[in-house]
C-alpha cells in the first residue's frame, strides 16, 4: 500500500494550481458547486507528494461556534483531495489525521467537517462521528441551515459534544471553488441546482 511509503508534509500554499496537480484538473472534484454557498479558505495545508508530484491534500482552518449557550474554537477540515488513481490507499488518512494532529498540538479539544453523506461512512473510519442535528452557518446575507451533514472529532481524552443547536460563527470550511484566490470563495450553482437539487439548505 502506497501509504506506508508516503509522508505527510506542511505546504506553503495551496491553491488551484496545487489541486489540478492533485486532480489532475477535475472541475469542482469535492461538489462544492451544488451548495451554492460561500466557503472559507482553510489557512494550514498538509499534502503528499510522490515522485515530486502532490497527490493528497487536506486544510485546516480555526473556526468559533457557538452550541446551545457553549462557545468553542473547533478545528474545521476541508479540501481533503487525493489523486483519483492513488485513492482507496490510505491517503486521505494520512492527510487528515496530520491536520488533525496539527489542530491537537494547537490545544484545539474538536474537529469538525462537513461532507455529502457518501463519505459519511469513510470520516467514520477515521474516528469522526456524525452530528445529529443540522448546523446554521454564517453566509454573506445570514446564517443559513448547513446542506452538508456535520461531523466532528474528538481532539483529547474526555472531549464530548455539547447539547444544542451548533451555529458556526464564520462561513463554513470544506471545499474551494475554482478560482485561486484567498479568503473567502464564492461557489457557483447551476439554476437547476439552485431551483430544487438534493442539496439546497434543510435538504438531506
Ligand atoms: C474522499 C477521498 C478524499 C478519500 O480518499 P482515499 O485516499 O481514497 O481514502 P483512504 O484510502 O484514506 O480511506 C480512508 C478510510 O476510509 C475507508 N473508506 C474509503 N471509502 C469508503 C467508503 N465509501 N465507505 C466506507 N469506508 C470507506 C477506507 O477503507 C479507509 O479505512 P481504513 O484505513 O480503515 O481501511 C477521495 O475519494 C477523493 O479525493 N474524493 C474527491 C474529493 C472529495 O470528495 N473530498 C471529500 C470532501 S468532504
Amino acid at each position: 500500500m502506497i501509504s506506508m511509503s508516503a509522508s505527510v508534509t506542511r505546504l506553503t500554499h495551496y491553491t488551484k494550481a496545487e489541486r489540478d496537480e492533485i486532480t489532475g484538473g477535475a472541475v469542482d472534484p469535492s461538489r462544492v458547486a451544488a451548495t451554492g454557498l460561500t466557503w472559507l479558505d482553510k489557512d494550514v495545508h498538509f499534502g503528499i507528494k510522490l515522485l515530486g508530484r502532490l497527490v493528497a491534500h487536506a486544510g485546516l482552518v480555526q473556526v468559533p461556534l457557538s452550541v446551545g449557550a457553549v462557545r468553542l474554537q473547533v478545528a474545521g477540515l476541508g479540501g481533503v483531495i487525493v489523486a483519483p488513481g492513488l485513492r482507496g490507499q490510505g491517503l486521505a488518512r494520512l492527510v487528515a489525521t496530520a491536520a488533525m494532529e496539527h489542530a491537537h498540538g494547537l490545544g484545539i479539544e474538536r474537529g469538525l467537517l462537513f461532507c455529502w453523506p457518501d463519505l459519511i461512512p469513510l470520516y467514520e473510519r477515521l474516528g469522526w462521528q456524525v452530528l445529529p442535528d443540522d448546523v446554521l452557518v454564517q453566509q454573506p446575507d445570514g446564517p443559513v441551515r448547513m446542506p452538508l451533514r456535520a461531523m466532528w472529532t474528538p481532539l483529547v481524552d474526555g472531549a464530548e459534544w455539547p447539547a444544542g443547536q451548533a451555529r458556526l460563527l464564520s462561513l463554513p470550511m470544506w471545499g474551494a471553488a475554482d478560482r485561486p484566490s484567498k479568503g473567502a470563495v464564492r461557489a457557483t450553482a447551476t439554476p437547476a441546482q439552485r431551483r430544487g437539487g438534493s442539496c439546497r439548505p434543510g435538504s438531506r
